[in-house]
Order: structure tokens, then C-alpha cells, then sequence
């Protein structure tokens, strides 16, 4: 019997990069898996490409009706969510001076309030069904500590890491593990966002930024997706029922805490 047979996954922010990674992952190990994500096409495709138990939904998380229609839809179309994986988010990179109002609103909206209503809605369906859960949230070392040019994300991802702390300690009691990931540096699609953002702030050639933090990893290079689904798979599992609010870093040796 694998491993996650007859459980059921709700990943957000899934159509590509890590969330996708994780879908595949949790499909190799036996589990029913929805992909939510507001690209659909890429969803979709994803959910395809993956295999027969994966399922693609429609999900905006800067909409509360979205959020709660997508929780409800996966609900009854998997027969219930054991597992929440809150991994959607957005990126942004600017000088304090120049940090708009529209960035930090699509950033806290996604990133924050997307992760704590979709915990909520998530939670609400595991307390009426009465059999527990788990609910892991996508942190960053970039919530560990501030950096010159990325302040609002950063300030996103402490977020994340105290609403784990707090929601962790709220929902043991109804038998829900609330926990966190905190990667550094992990290659893909999101990176070369990032890299183009850093490129044009700090005059880089393109690449030259991931090269920098690549080399300056402990483990001597950048993470890729398939580094994180080990935590994921063991946060997800009974072997982790002990562990409660914690945010499990994963990044080469970044951070240590
Ligand atoms: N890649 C890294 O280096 C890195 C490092 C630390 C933490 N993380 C975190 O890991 C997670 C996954 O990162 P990734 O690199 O795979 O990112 P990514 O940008 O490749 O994927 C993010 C996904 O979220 C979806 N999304 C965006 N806005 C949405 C919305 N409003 N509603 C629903 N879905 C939406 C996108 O369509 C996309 O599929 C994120 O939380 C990220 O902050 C990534």
C-alpha cells in the first residue's frame, strides 16, 4: 500500500514550480490530488500530464467567494480534504522608495490573506468531518530575516510563519497540524522572475543573480522543487503528528533556527 492511499490534497498555487511537484509527489504516493490555481489552462494541463487522480479547480485567492467555493468544490468532489498544502504566492522586488501600494496589496492579498482563509475555509471542513488533518503552508527564508530590495515579500513570509505559529497552536486541539517550509533559493519559473527583477535593480546580467545565491548556498547550489517534497510528504504524514507550529527550513543550510 503507498503511502498516501485514500487521502486527499488540496494544493494551491499548483499549475506549476513547487505546487506542481508536490502534486506529483503526493499522486506517486497514492493520494487524490486538486490542483487550485488561477491559471487554469496551465492547471488543467498539469493535472493532465500528472495522472488520473489529479484534478484541476479554478481558484483566485484575492476573492473570499473564490477561496470558499474552491474549498467547498474539492470537499465534495474528493470526499473530503485531509491535507492542505497553502503554496500559492506572488513575488515582488523594489526600493523602499519605490515600493507602490498596488504591489503591497497583491502580495499581502495572496500571499497572507490567501493563506489564512483558505486555512479557515480548509479547517472548517476538517472540524465538521471530525478526522483531523494536516495543513502545511509555504514560508520563505525570506521570512526569517529583512532584505534591502524585498521588503514586502519578506514581510509576507513572517507572516506566514506566525499565522503557522498561531493557527498550529488554535486547531491541535481538533487534531490538524498546522506547519510551515521555509525554503531559500529554489530554481524555476518564480526564480527567473526573480532574477529579471534583480537584474534590472542592481544591473546584473541576466542569470548572474541566481549564479550569486546558487554559490552561496551551503550545499553549493540552488534547491529545485524536487529538493522540498520530501518535507512536504513527511510533514503530511502520522510521522509528524508530534510536530505543531513549527516552520521546517529547507534551503541548503541558508538559515539556521
Ligand atoms: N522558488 C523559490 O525560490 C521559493 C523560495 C522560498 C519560498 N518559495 C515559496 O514556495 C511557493 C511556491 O513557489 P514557486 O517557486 O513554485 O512559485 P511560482 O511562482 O512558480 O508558482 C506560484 C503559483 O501560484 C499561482 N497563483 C498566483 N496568484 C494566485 C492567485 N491569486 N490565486 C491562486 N493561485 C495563484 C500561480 O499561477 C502559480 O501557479 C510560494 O509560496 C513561494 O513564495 C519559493
Amino acid at each position: 500500500m503507498k503511502r498516501f492511499e485514500g487521502k486527499n490534497v488540496l494544493i494551491t498555487g499548483a499549475a506549476r514550480g513547487i505546487g506542481r511537484a508536490f502534486a506529483a509527489s503526493f499522486a506517486g504516493e497514492g493520494a487524490c490530488v486538486t490542483i487550485a490555481d488561477i491559471d487554469m489552462e496551465r492547471a488543467t494541463q498539469s493535472a493532465a500530464d500528472i495522472g488520473p487522480d489529479v484534478r484541476s479547480a479554478r481558484l483566485d485567492l484575492t476573492q473570499q467567494g473564490s477561496i470558499e467555493q474552491t474549498v467547498a468544490e474539492a470537499d465534495s468532489a474528493m470526499g473530503g480534504i485531509d491535507i492542505l498544502i497553502n503554496n500559492a504566492a506572488l513575488f515582488d522586488l523594489a526600493p523602499i522608495t519605490e515600493i507602490t501600494r498596488d504591489s503591497y496589496d497583491r502580495l499581502f492579498s495572496v500571499n497572507v490573506a490567501g493563506t489564512l482563509f483558505t486555512m479557515q475555509a480548509v479547517a472548517r471542513t476538517m472540524i465538521a468531518r471530525g478526522s483531523g488533518g494536516k495543513i502545511i503552508n509555504m514560508a520563505s527564508q525570506a521570512g526569517r530575516r529583512g532584505e534591502p530590495l524585498v521588503a514586502v515579500y519578506c514581510a509576507t513570509k513572517a507572516a506566514v510563519i506566525s499565522l503557522t505559529q498561531s493557527a498550529g497552536l488554535n486547531l491541535i486541539r481538533h487534531g490538524i497540524n498546522v506547519n510551515a517550509i521555509a525554503p531559500g533559493v529554489v530554481d524555476g519559473e518564480h526564480w527567473d522572475h526573480v532574477d529579471s527583477l534583480f537584474a534590472k535593480y542592481e544591473g546584473l546580467q541576466p542569470g548572474e543573480k541566481k549564479r550569486l545565491v546558487g554559490e552561496a548556498v551551503p550545499y553549493g547550489r540552488m534547491g529545485t522543487a524536487d529538493d522540498l517534497t520530501g518535507a512536504v510528504l513527511f510533514l503530511a504524514s502520522s510521522n509528524a503528528d508530534y510536530i505543531v507550529a513549527q516552520t521546517l527550513n529547507v534551503d541548503g543550510g541558508n538559515w539556521m533556527s
